[in-house]
């Protein structure tokens, strides 16, 4: 898809489709207005005849309308002015990319990004039009041996901007809005693949090719043997029992001088999940080929910050493994030596995200980061308390905490804080080990996030729980890509504090 920006007059577009909105009821935007005039009141005829009311969603397409030089005008309903908000500017953006990817137009106007929408400016009305449009227009149809795609796709698209002191805004919106929605992909792709493609070592090698791709990147990969010498003996033990190696590939990129403390993210690998020897039950284990989530977003945002050039420096670590049943695997029971020296007593074997993260995060104090955020599918239990719309987020340092909600509410990707208070600690004790590796049933999300906590008291850390934003379950079944925007957007507001400051 082609994006760009332009900022015009309407009647002046010579098109194959030209999107305006309509409010209700019956309320011609002003762009709507201009081609009602030079049509000699074509389109307001049609909206008094009841053809459309306005409502948010509700399309009508039009084919030479009187004067007017392009070929179509699509009438996209928007709803009541005032209550233009952000979910229903991305809905009615998603639906208008739909409808043309339909209707044969290949190009396309829009005019949208120039109504009012609560609260926000062009450049995020510019960049959630084109995230919005690739969004909709993603398939994941590599695996299927007949492709189906529209006859003729949309594409080009040029948003439109009020002013013409906006272009260079509206421009750089684009430019991040590609970078992140391409991170995305990459993210979507990777999380989308089966677990018998996507293993540990497919994830080392979606690594080694970014940094082939970009001259600022190197990867490197942490093997079982290395492991081994390192004295990662809880990521060990999760992935003993499968036949594919654990492998956690670590991702630098350099975007400005050596001396400078990297900022780090740690993405959770579970390329498959099934519970271990605390088996999982059947139905939907299917899905658990997304606990990888964690690092398909990490992966992700290293190419939309390679893409984006940002002047600052970044490791990925990609905390691959597998959790299988079998002979060899380890058993509920079993005490495990994390390579920080903490003992730690496994009561269920499906509690095996934070043994492998734990590890991964002892890992990166070599690196003295600025800070340290993990990014993983870890509970269920998030998924109950926040449901599918916001992530969960708990943090060891305020500062940092709202910088990640800030990021959240700026990218339309959202997170909400937990508490991670000492109170919780203490149902993480065992009677053998220094802890268990369970809290018990009451708050989840929170023992979990207080288990990686104990190994992440040398640096500023956030942990990011994913398990209920990383993936759809019902229609359009698959991952969202999720955090790449949040996490993206982090990364391009602490690129712009450094420059300034
Ligand atoms: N990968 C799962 C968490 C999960 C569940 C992610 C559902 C996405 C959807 C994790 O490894 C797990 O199994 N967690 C257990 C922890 C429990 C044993 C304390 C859970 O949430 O049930
Ligand atoms: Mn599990
Ligand atoms: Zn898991």
């Amino acid at each position: 898809m082609e994006f760009s920006v332009k900022s015009g007059s309407a009647e002046k577009q010579r098109s194959a489709c030209i999107v305006v909105g309509v409010f209700e009821p019956r309320r011609l935007t002003s762009v709507a207005e201009q081609l009602d005039k030079i049509s000699d009141g074509y389109i307001s005829n049609l909206l008094r005849r009841g053809d459309l009311e306005g409502k948010a969603g509700q399309m009508l397409l039009l084919h030479h309308v009187p004067n007017v030089l392009s070929e179509r005008i699509l009438l996209v309903g928007c709803g009541k002015e005032r209550e233009l908000d952000e979910r229903q500017y991305r809905q009615i953006i998603a639906k208008t990319i739909n409808t043309l990817n339909e209707t044969g137009s290949m190009e396309a106007v829009c005019f949208l990004p120039e109504m009012h929408v609560k609260g926000r400016d062009t450049y995020w009305k510019v960049r959630m039009a084109v995230e919005a449009t690739q969004d909709c227009l993603y398939t994941f149809n590599q695996l299927k041996s007949k492709k189906e795609e529209p006859r003729r796709p949309l594409r080009k698209i040029v948003f439109n901007v009020p002013t013409r002191k906006e272009l260079s805004i509206g421009e750089r919106a684009v430019e991040h809005a590609l970078a992140i929605s391409a991170g995305q992909k990459v993210c979507r792709d990777v999380a989308n693949l089966p677990p018998n493609i996507c293993n540990p070592e497919y994830l080392g090698n979606q690594a080694l090719e970014l940094a082939d791709k970009y001259d600022n990147v190197s990867t490197y990969l942490v093997k079982e043997k290395e492991m081994q010498e390192l004295g990662m003996g809880s990521y060990l033990a999760v992935g003993r029992g499968s036949e594919n190696e654990s492998v956690m590939s670590v991702i630098q990129y350099q975007g400005t001088d050596k001396e400078t403390a990297p900022i780090v993210l740690v993405g959770k690998g579970l390329t498959f999940d099934t519970g271990g020897i605390s088996l999982k039950p059947g139905a939907g284990m299917d899905e658990m080929k997304y606990d990888m989530g964690g690092a398909a977003g990490v992966l992700g945002t290293m190419h939309a910050l390679a893409e984006l050039k940002l002047p600052i420096n970044v490791v990925g670590i990609l905390a691959g493994c597998e959790n299988m049943p079998d002979g060899r695997a380890y058993r509920p029971g079993d005490i495990l030596t994390t390579m920080s020296g903490l003992t730690v007593e496994v009561l269920n074997t499906d509690a095996e995200g934070r043994l492998v993260l734990c590890d991964a995060l002892t890992y990166v104090e070599r690196f003295n980061p600025d800070s340290v955020i993990d990014v993983a599918t870890l509970t269920g239990a998030c998924v109950i308390a926040l449901g599918h719309h916001a992530t969960g987020l708990m943090s060891n340092h305020n500062p940092l905490a709202h910088d990640i909600v800030n990021a959240s509410e700026q990218s339309g990707d959202r997170a909400w804080r937990l508490p991670l208070w000492d109170d919780y600690q203490e149902l993480l004790e065992s009677p053998f080990a220094d802890m268990a590796n369970i809290g018990g049933r009451a708050a989840g999300s929170i023992t979990a996030g207080c288990f990686l906590s104990r190994f992440t008291k040398k640096y500023n850390w956030a942990h990011l729980d994913i398990a209920g934003t990383a993936w759809n379950s019902g229609k359009n079944k698959g991952s969202t890509g999720r955090p790449v925007p949040l996490l993206t957007q982090y990364l391009i507001n602490r690129a712009s504090n450094q420059v300034s400051d």
